[in-house]
């Protein structure tokens, strides 16, 4: 059944749980995700991102999400725009189903000047008035996704910011947030803590230099009621990059996000958590595997059958380390 992304995530804080949110762009992926909530009683929210949209069309995604829906009646399943950048691609989010979109006014700030942040609170209320009209959610983003390592930011589509802004910069304000929240009435609230998107966050393993989950918690301190999202939340398996540079790869050395960081997020109102890159890995370190050890092979199913059942153990494991299993 679909739900809304504030039904949800209220659900997940009253029973002190979050939810990952999956990003899809095809049938496989979509199956992955709900096979594993089906197997283990997990509520589900599957995002997609304008490259998502563009990439499968949004009939064939509509009508897949529908599908999935159907196939997995007792799942309760969000269906999300990730980083929408505008009133449209949010707008046209909902007319095709989706009960949630984020809007991230973020994305245009290079830094944080004032006008960069009225223009966000700006945009991100006129989103709100219109989803709430029609019963969907709207996620809010407050801060800048980027290194702290490298002293730099990047920009959600991942490539660098000109001119580095300073740690401040990227870290998410915790004054700033208690007034964009007021201000919008967002559903929930994306805060930058030090992640970045894909599969480069850090260069070793993160400490609270680098990962500032104290942001997190003093944020949940003056918003307790305020469903927090973590963005750039892979963990980039270590097993996974190894199986990935075994058979061809070349990814060289990474740290993502560890798990129990994660976890202790979960425990000061993180409600979402975005992942992408150790799906997309999962999937394409199995690709190469096949490619590698079966040469003749060439029906794509070979591929994409053992890709989706990497991509369901992933997804099952967030769900049992996030505490989603047992709440569908
Ligand atoms: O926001 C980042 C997500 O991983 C989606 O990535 O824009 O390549 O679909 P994408
Ligand atoms: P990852 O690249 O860490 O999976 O992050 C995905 C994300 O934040 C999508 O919005
Ligand atoms: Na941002
Ligand atoms: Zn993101």
């Amino acid at each position: 059944a679909r739900i809304t992304l504030r039904q949800l995530l209220d659900h997940a804080a009253s029973h002190g749980y979050a939810v990952p949110a999956f990003n899809i762009n095809n049938m496989e992926q979509g199956i992955a995700i709900m096979q594993a909530a089906a197997e283990v009683d997990a509520p589900v929210i599957i995002q997609a991102s304008r490259g998502a949209r563009s990439y499968a069309g949004d009939l064939m995604l509509s009508h897949m999400i529908d599908a999935l829906e159907r196939t997995y009646p007792d799942i309760p399943l969000c269906m999300h725009q990730d980083h929408g950048n505008d009133e449209a691609t949010c707008a046209s989010a909902i007319a095709h189903g989706f009960t949630s979109v984020m809007m991230d006014g973020s994305l245009k700030a290079d830094a944080k000047t004032a006008a960069d942040y009225d223009y966000n609170v700006a945009i991100t209320r006129r989103v709100v008035d219109l989803a709430h009209w029609v019963g969907a959610s709207v996620e809010g983003e407050l801060g800048v996704l980027g290194s702290l390592e490298h002293g730099g930011g990047e920009q959600e589509d991942g490539h660098g910011v000109e001119g580095k802004v300073s740690h401040d910069q990227l870290l998410t304000d915790p004054d700033q947030a208690v007034d964009f929240v007021r201000a919008t009435k967002v559903d929930a609230l994306a805060i930058a803590m030090g992640t970045s998107h894909g599969a480069y966050k850090f260069s070793r393993k993160p400490d609270g230099d680098i990962l500032a989950m104290r942001v997190v918690e003093e944020i949940h301190r003056r918003l307790p009621n305020t469903h927090l999202v973590m963005h750039g939340s892979s963990s980039v398996p270590q097993p996974l990059q190894d199986m990935f540079n075994q058979f061809g790869g070349e990814m060289p050395q990474t740290w993502g996000v560890p798990v129990e960081e994660i976890v202790r997020g979960i425990k000061s109102g993180v409600r979402k958590v975005n992942i992408d890159t150790d799906c997309r890995l999962a999937m394409t370190a199995v690709f190469r595997k096949v490619a590698a050890q079966a040469r003749s092979e060439f029906d794509p199913r070979k591929f994409l059958k053992p890709a989706m059942d990497a991509m369901r153990e992933l997804c099952r494991e967030r769900f049992e380390q996030f505490g989603t299993a047992g709440h569908a």
